[in-house]
């Protein structure tokens, strides 16, 4: 590692900007953000098990968001369930390498989680919040979000 790089990890803590207002989600994408930065900062002894830990994670939160958009016949669900599985497509390549020894390339596609995630959420996620909300409380989720960006989570 290159020490003359910035660390990767200081512009993806979570804050208000990633709530969508649908309490499940937000609750699984609080973990996402924990998971992909232990990707990012774990001593190379330890990546083989976050990217483990990144796979059960990842199975689950788009596994359910996949569920809720196929039972409740979310329209225009096949662009989001295809990125997820582009994801899982990804990471299986990049787990094949790390057990290769190649924890580099697991390093990368962490970063590009990094850079993935704001807009995924913000674009396709998001929807299915809206919609997911309406469905249990019968209206739009109404999101407060602070100003001040939480530095400690
Ligand atoms: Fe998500
Ligand atoms: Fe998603």
């Amino acid at each position: 590692m290159n020490d003359k790089e910035p660390p990767e990890s200081l512009d993806f803590s979570w804050s208000d900007t990633f709530v969508l207002g649908y309490q499940p989600m937000d609750n699984t994408h609080r973990e996402f953000v924990e998971i992909v930065n232990e990707l990012i900062d774990c001593p190379d002894h330890d990546f083989l098990l976050s990217l483990e830990k990144f796979k059960v994670h990842a199975l689950s939160h788009f596994g359910l968001e996949d569920q809720w958009m196929k039972e409740t016949e979310f329209p225009a669900g096949d662009c989001h369930i295809g990125e997820h599985a582009a994801v899982m497509a990804s990471f299986e390549e990049v787990y094949a390498l790390a057990k290769q020894g190649d924890t580099d390339t697991g390093r990368g596609f962490a970063r590009e989680l990094k850079n993935w995630f704001p807009g995924h959420a913000d674009y396709l996620d998001s929807a299915l919040a809206h919609w997911m909300f309406k469905r249990t409380h019968g209206g739009k989720p109404v999101v407060l979000r602070r100003t001040i960006k939480e530095t400690n989570l």
